[in-house]
């Protein structure tokens, strides 16, 4: 696949997806959104893939944002679609089924903040920024950042970013929980793919369960919850996976996974 704002290589079982438009702060346009649209679908059915990792190209930004250019024409029916569109996209992103690691170089800002929230862990460069400024122009965060940044943080936390416009750095954020850890700028990418290779050393289905079991608390209730994590630890319980891993800890040696 031939994409005009995105950069893909992969590494192994890792794809890292690259948002290209350094010149526009990466800012999502409408053709990108949908370039991470066709990406993430076939990132989906690519047995060969087994974790995703996104950042920004360039020195200063992940995404700083939905492309402001675009927003500027919207009006109140246009902007339905258009939010309709980025929260779609963002769905595909946390409801993939593999697991999806934001590597956030520099500024995440609205829909770049939002982004990085749609992905399951978030590792912050010490340069990284984020925001969601939405209230400066006059509109709320629409791809998700309402929804999302007040079930990951503290809401009085994400009703002030949101509230205040005002950027944070990656160690508030840290300190807020919007982040997992903080890497040194040049180290970021490769800390990425080292977690990356991690999760990859681990037996797929046994990941990817537990991914579905943890997204699923966004729309179930605790009893039901319960009973999906039940129905996939039986399910886990028939794969050769589980057998190999049970029996590699008993022979003291490291388990072979074959994902099946
Ligand atoms: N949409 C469209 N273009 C954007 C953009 C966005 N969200 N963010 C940055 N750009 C563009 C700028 O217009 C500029 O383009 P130009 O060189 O053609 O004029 C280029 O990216 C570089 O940005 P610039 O503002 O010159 O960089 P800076 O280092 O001075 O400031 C920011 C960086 C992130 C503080 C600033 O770009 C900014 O506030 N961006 C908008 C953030 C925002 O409100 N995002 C939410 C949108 S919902």
């Amino acid at each position: 696949m031939n994409f005009k704002n995105l950069l893909v290589e992969k590494k192994d079982t890792i794809a890292i997806v690259t948002v290209n438009r350094p010149d526009k702060l990466n800012a999502l346009n409408g053709e990108t959104l949908e370039e991470l649209r066709d990406l993430f679908e076939s990132l989906q059915d690519d047995n060969s893939v087994n974790v995703i990792i996104i950042t920004g190209a360039g020195e200063k930004a992940f995404v700083a944002g939905a492309d402001i250019s675009e927003l500027n024409k919207l009006d109140e029916t246009t902007a339905k679609d258009f939010v309709e569109k980025g929260q779609s996209v963002f769905d595909l992103i946390e409801n993939l089924g593999k697991p999806v690691i934001a590597a956030v170089n520099g500024f995440a800002l609205g829909g770049g903040c939002e982004l990085a929230l749609a992905c399951h862990i978030r590792i912050a460069s010490e340069r990284a920024k984020f925001g969601q400024p939405e209230v400066n122009l006059g509109i709320i965060p629409g791809y998700g950042g309402t929804q999302r940044l007040s079930r990951l943080i503290n809401t009085g936390r994400a009703i002030e970013i949101i509230l205040s416009g005002d950027m944070i750095s990656a160690e508030e954020a840290l300190k807020y929980g919007l982040i997992n850890r903080i890497s040194r700028h040049e180290e970021l990418l490769g800390d990425a793919v080292e977690l990356a290779k991690k999760i990859c050393s681990k037996g797929q289905i046994a990941v990817r369960s537990a991914l579905k079991a943890i997204v699923a608390t966004n729309y179930l209730h605790l009893n039901d919850g319960l009973k999906l994590e039940s129905d996939l630890f039986a399910e886990c319980c028939a794969t050769e996976d589980f057998k190999e891993g049970t029996s590699a800890f008993l022979e003291k040696r490291k388990p072979n996974f074959k994902n099946k």
